[in-house]
């Protein structure tokens, strides 16, 4: 640790204890179902660095989009078949990461929609541009009696701090990437993160990790005294 990092109270990630009781509330660990871990061996790897940790609970959201269709069922006995290998401590439960599209309308439509806890749908949409229903989607999801949990919402560049405080007014939760806190996807993302951190905008965290070499350079980014207090702060769903 240099001098610069002690002096403004940063450490590494697996030094904060932030991971010690952890809830990872995002996380592509579900092995050959998307664009995350792929074998069952590097899943329970992860498990394994994970738990040692201190990780207590997992959620497994897959993608779910037009691009990768996965059917309910399909997840569901992906999921039995994780939990039956896995030995260790940590509770595994299954939702999933909707993409904002037609095939979300589909699965809308049909209440056929893996949910996070007490009732919240995780949904996601590009990065770069909204989906053209964006707000009228997220109120039919509140109007069928769930609740939205949207995914890193400071990693789309196309909401301004004025829009996220009214999909705060529409009462949508906000899940943080832990990850944008601590710089991978570029400044601009971490900074809005941070933003959004101070103004008290995130209910939950999760990693987003998509790979076992990701979690490891995660834990090893600094990572501030004062945001490690706010992430612990947040309010829970
Ligand atoms: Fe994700």
């Amino acid at each position: 640790m240099g001098l610069f990092d002690i002096l403004s109270g940063k450490k590494a990630l697996n030094r904060t204890g932030l991971l010690n009781g952890f809830c990872d509330n995002h996380i592509h660990l579900l092995p050959g179902v998307d664009d995350g871990i792929q074998s069952m061996d590097d899943a329970l790897e992860l498990l394994g660095i994970m738990e040692a940790a201190g990780v207590k609970t997992v959620w497994c959201t897959p993608h779910i989009m037009e691009d990768i269709p996965n059917k309910t069922d399909f997840l569901r006995t992906h999921f039995e078949k994780l939990k039956s290998l896995y030995k260790g401590d940590i509770q595994l439960n299954l939702a999933a990461e909707y993409m904002i599209d037609s095939l979300f309308q589909e699965r809308l439509e049909n209440d056929d929609l893996l949910v996070h806890v007490n009732n919240h749908v995780l949904v996601e949409s590009s990065t770069i541009s909204a989906p053209y229903n964006f707000k009228s989607t997220l109120k039919e999801l509140m109007r069928k009696g769930h609740y939205v949990l949207l995914a890193h919402p400071e990693r789309y560049r196309f909401l301004e701090m004025k829009d996220y405080a009214e999909l705060k007014e529409m009462k949508i939760r906000f899940q943080l990437n832990l990850t944008s806190l601590l710089g991978l996807y570029g400044p601009a993302v971490k900074e809005k993160a941070e933003k959004l951190l101070s103004a008290g905008y995130y209910n939950v965290v999760g990693t987003d990790t998509h790979r076992v070499s990701r979690w490891r350079q995660m834990e090893e980014q600094k990572i501030g005294n004062k945001i490690v207090k706010q992430v612990s702060e947040m309010p829970g769903l």
